[in-house]
């Protein structure tokens, strides 16, 4: 018996991977993670499959409902939104499943926050403008941020900033980056990235309030970075006609010449 540990996707359902679907297909139980994940994605569940809502669920019942599937020789499917990697509170149930000698597979998911920059055709690194994208979060209620981990010392790097889980606090984040960005910062909104209600705001630190007033409270993105707005920057070297590389040798005594694929 295996606990399939799957990353979701953002929400469209054809954000799947094959690999995901394959796993649910073949499961007898699947463990879906709330509102975030599409009912449409449950449809690979096989016919009689026992399928459980775990939102309203404790750890305890989790690990207990698996053990049952265990007990049963039964794979599961655990399904979270996104990927695995970031807020889907998979490293406490592998913990759990570790102590208990079950074995277990993980398989990655569109994250959200690839979904948001797709909504809004954005690369979120540019050459000469950003060159690195931090995934954070601000406090909420039942998670404080570690000590350093704030948006002030995130900001002051320049770095292109994806927030998640905190579209509540939208006043404090701008509040906390308008000193370090300015006021004119490009910023943008994505609620509910794929789903077919998904909603896209873009303006900059100074307006994004505004533009933001009376969207939903849950469930968005919020990128800001200079990478969102500035045309201004500069061709990757990846593709310009003089840069000598392996897959494209500038001339014929390159060292590269010969060796590309
Ligand atoms: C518990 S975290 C899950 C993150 C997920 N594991 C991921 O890979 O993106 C939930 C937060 O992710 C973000 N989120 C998840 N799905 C989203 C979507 N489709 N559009 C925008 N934000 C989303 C929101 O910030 C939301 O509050």
């Amino acid at each position: 018996m295996t606990v399939h540990f799957i990353g979701a996707g953002p929400g469209a359902p054809d954000l799947l991977t094959l690999r995901g679907r394959d796993l649910i297909a073949a499961s007898p139980v699947c463990l879906y993670a709330g509102s975030l994940i599409p009912r449409a994605l449950l449809d690979h569940c096989p016919a009689g499959a026992r399928i459980v809502n775990s939102a309203p669920l404790t750890l305890d019942e989790i690990i207990a409902l698996i053990a049952e599937a265990d007990a049963a020789g039964q794979d599961v499917a655990r399904l979270h939104s996104g990927d695995l990697s970031v807020w889907s509170a998979m490293g406490e149930q592998i913990r759990r499943l570790k102590a208990l000698g079950i074995s277990y597979t993980v398989t990655p998911g569109v994250p959200s926050f690839a979904a948001a920059a797709a909504a809004l055709e954005a690369e979120l690194t540019l050459p000469g403008l950003g060159q690195s994208l931090i995934l954070t979060r601000t406090p909420g209620r039942a998670s404080a941020m570690p000590p350093g981990e704030t948006l002030a010392a995130f900001g002051a790097t320049g770095a292109t900033l994806a927030i998640h889980l905190s579209i509540h606090n939208l006043p404090q984040v701008v509040a906390d980056l308008v000193p370090l960005h300015g006021p004119d910062c490009p910023a943008a909104i994505i609620w509910r990235a794929s789903w077919p209600d998904q909603r896209v705001v873009r303006g900059t630190l100074a307006t994004i309030e505004g533009l933001a007033a009376g969207g939903p409270e849950r469930t968005a993105i919020i990128l800001v970075g200079s990478v969102l707005g500035d045309t201004d920057f500069a061709e990757s070297q990846l593709y310009a006609p003089g840069y000598d590389r392996r897959f494209r040798p500038a001339t014929a005594d390159s060292p590269f010449a010969g060796s590309g694929e």
